[in-house]
């Protein structure tokens, strides 16, 4: 038996299930082959279960690439206000919960569904098959086809939707760069991003502090974010680490200013206002008490501010504005958001995601080297990557 469609899509996920509402608006014929038990799972869990569905300020420069120039297409021809605009259209009611961040006010299954209603409304017809179990996919001619345990399905147009291999308790796995490199195409060694950072040596009594959170700028190479970071049993987390890991990388350090909001010289102007204060207390104003305590004690001024030399304060207040973390490694794909890396995007036509040179052959989403910050960038990503191909299929 073989089915043939306009377009197969590998992947019912956010990417996916977006693309094949796309290219059926446009009246194309499309099978979603899902392996798993249903559609958008990572769309169900996103969000703490709401979704952040889109940020609002989504452009280039908050994405990571080997080519930053690639993602700027796609993003602006379909932008957020786009995916926002459909959101509303769906009679979803949604917040900003901050920095451009918005989410769903009920649950993540209103996106999912919005997806399918779109399919179902569009004019061409969307197939989703879930429980497919992918094996050979092969091209001759102009046509592909894919086995599965079911039979085979052909089509002119195959799209690599399967995303990355971040959490693969949830099933996620390095399928799109094994069916990326069958057909020749380059993939940039993935590693996990937006993911939780390890500490030893030294830095290993930071450990006891796990539960502790505390609004700071925390820096790796070009990232510089001020979000919250949190200790945990096992190192640092919170979105400003999140955010710094995806520039990480092993043997670099992390730098984390605990006072982004003092001026420069406050601890001189306690010592000239409030001699008689330590430096324990100083910092317990600003900070929670245990990691002001963790902290005064690393800094080495156990005299009152008065009776310190201007000279240690100084060394100190420079100390807690570039807090040098140097983490041994990552929690890894099992606790990670998203994948660095992928698909080469120098392999793809920024225009339509198709491979320059396997005509047909598509890949979008988190499965091509294309990988948002935290904050609703990942899923207008997979908006915009599907919105991109769909107009090609
Ligand atoms: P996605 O992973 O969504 O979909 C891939 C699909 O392919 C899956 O359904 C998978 O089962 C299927 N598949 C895999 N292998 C297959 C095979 N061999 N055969 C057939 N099907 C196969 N982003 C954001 O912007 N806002 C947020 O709030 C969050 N929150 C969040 C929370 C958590 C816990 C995680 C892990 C991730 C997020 N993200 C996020 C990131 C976001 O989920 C991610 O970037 C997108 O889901 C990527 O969309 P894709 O469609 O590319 O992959």
């Amino acid at each position: 038996m073989s089915d043939t469609f306009d377009a197969i899509i590998l992947g019912g996920g956010a990417a996916g299930l977006f693309c094949a509402a796309e290219a059926a608006k446009r009246g194309r014929d499309v099978c979603v082959l899902e392996r798993a038990g249903a559609v958008g799972k990572k769309i169900l869990i996103s969000g703490g279960g709401r979704c952040n569905f889109t940020n609002i300020g989504a452009g280039p420069e908050n994405y990571l690439s080997a080519n930053p120039h690639f993602a700027k297409s796609a993003l602006a021809r379909y932008t957020a206000r786009d995916f926002l605009d459909l959101v509303e259209k769906h009679g979803i009611a949604w917040h900003e919960k901050t920095l451009g961040q918005l989410f769903c006010d009920g649950s993540a299954k209103q996106i999912v569904q919005m997806l399918l209603d779109e399919c179902d409304a569009a004019p061409g017809a969307v197939d989703i098959r879930c429980n497919q179990e992918i094996g050979d996919v092969s091209r001759a001619g102009d046509s592909f086809t894919v086995t599965t345990q079911h039979g085979n399905i052909t089509a002119p147009k195959l799209v690599i939707a399967t995303g990355g291999p971040s959490i693969p308790k949830m099933g996620a796995s390095d399928f799109a760069y094994r069916l990326a490199r069958q057909f020749g195409l380059k993939v940039v060694e993935p590693r996990p991003a937006l993911v939780p950072l390890t500490l030893g040596g030294e830095d290993v009594l930071f450990r006891e502090l796990s539960g502790v959170a505390a609004p700071v700028e925390a820096s790796a190479a070009k990232g510089r974010f001020r979000e919250a970071a949190l200790f945990t049993h096992r190192g640092l987390s919170g979105p400003a680490i999140l955010q710094a890991s995806s520039y990480w990388t092993p043997g670099e350090p992390v730098t984390v200013n605990f006072l982004p909001d003092l001026p420069a010289d406050w601890l001189l102007d306690a010592k000239r206002d409030r001699p008689r204060i330590t430096m324990k207390a100083a910092l317990r104003e600003h900070l929670p008490d245990r990691l002001a305590d963790t902290l005064s004690e690393r800094l080495g001024v156990s005299t009152e501010l008065g009776n310190a030399p201007d000279k240690a304060l100084r060394a100190a207040q420079e100390k807690l504005a570039r807090w040098t973390f140097r983490p041994n490694g990552t929690e890894g794909f099992a606790k990670a958001e998203v994948t660095i890396g992928g698909i080469a995007t120098g392999e793809l036509s920024s225009q339509t995601m198709e491979a320059k040179n396997v005509p047909g052959l598509f890949a979008i989403g988190e499965a091509v080297d294309v990988t948002g910050w935290l904050g609703g960038y990942n899923f207008q990503w997979a908006w915009a990557s599907g919105h991109a191909a769909a107009q090609a299929l």
